[in-house]
């Protein structure tokens, strides 16, 4: 009989290629990160992780990997119940390994793909369905508890405030809104900046009527990287993760 559960919630998925937690080992510490896109949210969470020898999840990468699967379903990404039948054989797998990054859908690997515009134009209706997020969250903690690293970098929206509350390192990234759209049109050189920028803030006024990820909840740190490059980001992050660990370690 083929099994019943949802490919998401079976157990033996977690990141492939990473070691098993040691017996006995502690929980991973958890470098919590939020922000809007074009924040540098994503290169700047895998730097940090990479300087702290942890591992690093982006787990916007699951709503395009189930967006990238809806569109491959032919499924309507703006249709709530379509999206859910679809999600019922979605069988996702991400490494956390900042060296050597992937993201797989049945075996497939999906890592370019769900960068293409036809999935990122998908991937807000996705993310709005409440079902998927919950599966999505705890499938989240799992990967980070099951990683048998000494820390794990988490980006995404909700992470500081829905899927990890609790995490030791809570940031928000943000920059002024012209610069978030003037640095994604940089890295797009192929599309018009102006069009970049509309679609930027058309994708942050969807996903904000989802989650608030423009301002810090309490406990919350924000770095601001508006007048700041990339490594002084890195580097803003870092002081923050060593300044909390000291006060939480009584340095
Ligand atoms: O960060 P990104 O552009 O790869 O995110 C893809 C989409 O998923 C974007 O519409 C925001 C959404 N997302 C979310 O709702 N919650 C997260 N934790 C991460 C991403």
């Amino acid at each position: 009989m083929t099994d019943p559960t949802p490919a998401l919630f079976r157990p033996g998925l977690a990141a492939p290629g990473l070691a098993a937690p040691a017996e006995g080992s502690s929980a991973p510490v958890i470098v919590a990160i939020d922000g809007p896109a074009g924040s540098g949210k994503s290169s700047v969470s895998k730097a940090s992780a990479a300087r702290l020898g942890y591992g690093f999840l982006d787990t916007g990468a699951a709503y395009r990997a189930l967006a990238w699967h809806a569109l491959a379903h032919g499924a309507d990404t703006s249709d709530a119940t379509a999206v859910l039948e679809v999600f019922g054989d979605f069988d996702y797998a991400i490494s956390l390994d900042t060296t050597d990054r992937w993201v797989r859908v049945g075996g497939v690997d999906v890592t370019t793909a769900i960068r293409e515009p036809r999935v990122t134009d998908a991937v807000s209706g996705v993310a709005r369905v409440a079902p998927v997020r919950q599966a999505v969250n705890q499938l989240f903690r799992r990967l980070v508890a099951s990683a048998g690293l000494p820390g794990v970098v988490v980006e995404g929206r909700d992470i500081t405030t829905v899927v990890f509350p609790d995490a030791p390192v809570r940031i928000l990234l943000t920059a002024a809104p012209e610069v978030r759209a003037a640095r994604r049109s940089a890295e797009m050189t192929d599309q018009d900046a102006a069009k970049v920028a509309a679609a930027l803030h058309q994708r942050d006024a969807a996903d904000s009527t989802v989650v608030d990820f423009l301002t810090a909840a309490p406990g919350v740190e924000v770095v601001d990287s508006t007048h700041l490059d990339f490594e002084q980001t890195v580097d803003a992050v870092l002081s923050v993760v060593d300044s909390t660990m000291g006060a939480r370690d009584g340095r």
